[in-house]
């Protein structure tokens, strides 16, 4: 196959994590025989510097334009203590879904037995967790009305949900559910909020028509409590934006560390794939970010875009491998032995071609 690959880096660390996922992408391609090209663009605080705005219209024309969207991070401390800046870099990647109506954030939270014992939670609590996180990723507060009243001293933001956003996301939830251990969790405020109300009650709508699946209802609260006392309760979770920003931040570090977390957005156009870390700028240009969520991230994209499994396995057996043999950056080495971040893509992509 041939693809197009739009290589967004953005800030930070981004540019260094994506560059190890491309080196990936070849080694695939390199091995099965496949045709990669990619088309580089801007999103975030570099594309603020360079034309003044977060996603400009050309990257937005690079990412339709191709078959798949390989995604760094956004993020510059110089806009996070001015809450008066009128761009940011987040509006980059808020736009980005957006645009691309990328409605659905799947967030696979897997634990890696050798790196368990780094988690916060007991060891027998973590060790086989294996869950999905569907997060509702274009609607809710972060694109419903927002502004300051009397003079700025009030602020509001509006939680607004459409019935068609929820029936879509929950039925997507429900199919997953069903392809894996058949028990699915929506989470929501429903004692309290008038649009989690409605996520229920679409949900309960929606539950006859997949007999097969268990379903529970969980309020966010008891959820993130649940999370970190029993996360092998959960198969499939399903919430809406902002709750499930919180809890993905939240199940991430469960595995032992945030560089290990992948994530796909899929919807109506280019789907897109970025690990859940952000830009870390105290690290950007070092050298020693993680590059592994970004790696596990295009796996992701052979299996959701180009429904390539062998090939998205390929990866994440050199993932696997790389943590098994200890060839890993310094956040999750053990003893003094770590790797930087291009020397840890390089063994990835020798991996990878090796079998
Ligand atoms: C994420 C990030 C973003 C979000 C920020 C950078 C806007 O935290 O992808 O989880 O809140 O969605
Ligand atoms: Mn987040």
């Amino acid at each position: 196959m041939e693809f197009k690959i739009a290589v967004l880096p953005g800030d930070g660390i981004g540019p260094e994590v994506v560059a190890q996922a491309v080196k990936a992408v070849d080694a695939v391609c390199a091995r099965f025989g496949h045709k990669a090209s990619y088309r580089y663009a801007d999103v975030g605080a570099c594309a603020i510097d360079r034309c003044g705005d977060a996603f400009p219209e050309e990257s937005f024309q690079t990412c339709v334009d191709s078959d798949a969207v390989l995604f760094g991070a956004v993020g510059d401390p110089k806009y996070d203590n001015d809450p008066l800046a009128k761009v940011r870099p987040e509006q980059g990647l808020l736009a980005m879904r957006k645009k691309l109506g990328l409605f659905a954030n799947l967030r696979p939270v897997e634990t890696f037995s050798k790196l368990v014992h780094k988690s916060p939670l007991k060891e027998d609590l973590v060790d086989g967790a294996e869950f999905m996180c569907i997060r509702e990723l274009t609607g809710g507060m972060y694109f419903g009305q927002k502004g300051r009243l009397d003079g700025g001293d009030t602020a509001y933001d509006t939680n607004i949900y459409h019935r068609y956003e929820v029936e879509r996301i929950v039925k997507l939830a429900f199919e997953y559910a069903q392809r894996r251990r058949r028990h699915l969790t929506v989470v929501d405020k429903a004692n309290v909020l008038e649009s989690s109300r409605l996520w229920r009650q679409i949900a309960q709508e929606m539950a006859p028509s997949y007999p097969d699946v268990q379903v529970d209802y969980m309020y966010v609260d008891n959820a993130a409590m649940q999370l970190i006392r029993c996360p092998k309760f959960f198969d499939v979770m399903v919430t809406e934006n902002t709750f499930g920003d919180i809890l993905t931040d939240e199940a991430s570090c469960i595995t032992g560390s945030m560089g290990l977390l992948a994530s796909a957005s899929i919807g109506e156009l280019t789907s897109l794939f970025e690990p859940i870390h952000g830009s870390y700028p105290q690290a950007a240009g070092k050298n020693i970010a993680n590059p592994l969520a970004t790696i596990l991230s295009a796996a992701m994209m052979f299996e959701y875009a180009f429904a390539l499994m062998e090939e998205g396995r390929a990866i994440r057996d050199a993932v696997a491998r790389s943590i098994e043999e200890g060839f890993v950056t310094e956040d999750i080495a053990e003893g003094g032995a770590s790797h930087s971040t291009s020397e840890v893509g390089d063994w990835i992509a020798a991996c990878i071609l090796k079998k």
